[in-house]
């Protein structure tokens, strides 16, 4: 596949990035930009912004979810139903639940929700809200590319069967440890999925998140795995 044909990934830092699709349309995962320590001045505003997907209530993951919104209107904002709910009573128009299992169509992009294993809960004022379920999107393009965030997770071995159904040949994947996979098991995640590349995300925000993309490419070795590391630095593209 040449790189026409895949999306141009920039990292936001932590768990936000942008996709420019092929066809021009932009898709942002995990709209933490606003409050992101990481995140660099240059990559905060968007020329446009036609889908924003959203993987858990987490406010690392959507915590200026409705201000990005009122400012870039983007035409669909792709959640779990809880938060699609609590986003709406925001003010947030365009929103598209669906939940763990289905799929829609985003930007003539099939994106299908799997599952995470985390939690999911609202910061709403000083309240927690319930969140409904944690998840990940698998995104696959018109023209067959398809790849995975993963939001935040453990380890899963149903990780085979995105693979087997879904076949992504890159994922997004947490290495944090503390909140989410560490690099050893985010080394198996990889194994599971059969991707050819992972994007390292979640991770060098905190202190307290110690994974490294080189400590996943060492279990990756240690595993005589062939998969590819890319390391976005915030702010990088690829
Ligand atoms: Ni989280
Ligand atoms: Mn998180």
């Amino acid at each position: 596949m040449n790189e026409q044909q895949r999306p141009r990934f920039t990292y936001l830092g932590h768990s936000t990035v942008r996709c420019d699709l092929p066809g021009g349309q932009v898709i942002l995962i995990d709209p933490w930009i606003d409050s992101n320590p990481v995140c660099p001045q240059a990559v905060r505003t968007f020329d446009r912004l036609d889908a924003i997907l959203i993987t858990h209530g987490h406010a690392d993951h959507m915590g200026d979810a409705v201000e990005i919104c009122q400012r870039h209107k983007p035409k669909t904002v792709v959640a779990n139903f809880e938060i699609c709910q609590w986003l709406t009573s925001h003010g947030v128009t365009g929103c598209s639940p669906m939940n763990t299992g289905g799929a829609q169509e985003v930007c003539g992009a099939r994106v299908t929700m799997v599952p995470a294993l985390h939690s999911s809960s609202i910061q709403d004022g000083d309240r927690l809200v319930y969140g409904g379920d944690p998840g990940g999107y698998v995104v696959r393009l018109a023209n067959g590319f398809t790849f995975y965030h993963a939001g935040d997770t453990a380890l899963f071995s149903d990780m085979r069967l995105i693979a087997e159904l879904l076949a992504p040949t890159l994922a997004f994947l947490p290495i944090g440890d503390l909140f989410t996979m560490d690099p050893r098991q985010a080394a198996h995640a990889a194994r599971y999925l059969e991707v050819e590349q992972v994007i390292p995300v979640h991770w060098g925000t905190f202190p307290a998140l110690t994974g490294t993309p080189e400590g996943l490419r060492a279990e990756l070795d240690a595993l005589r795995v062939a998969c590819e590391v890319i390391t976005l630095a915030p702010g990088e593209s690829w």
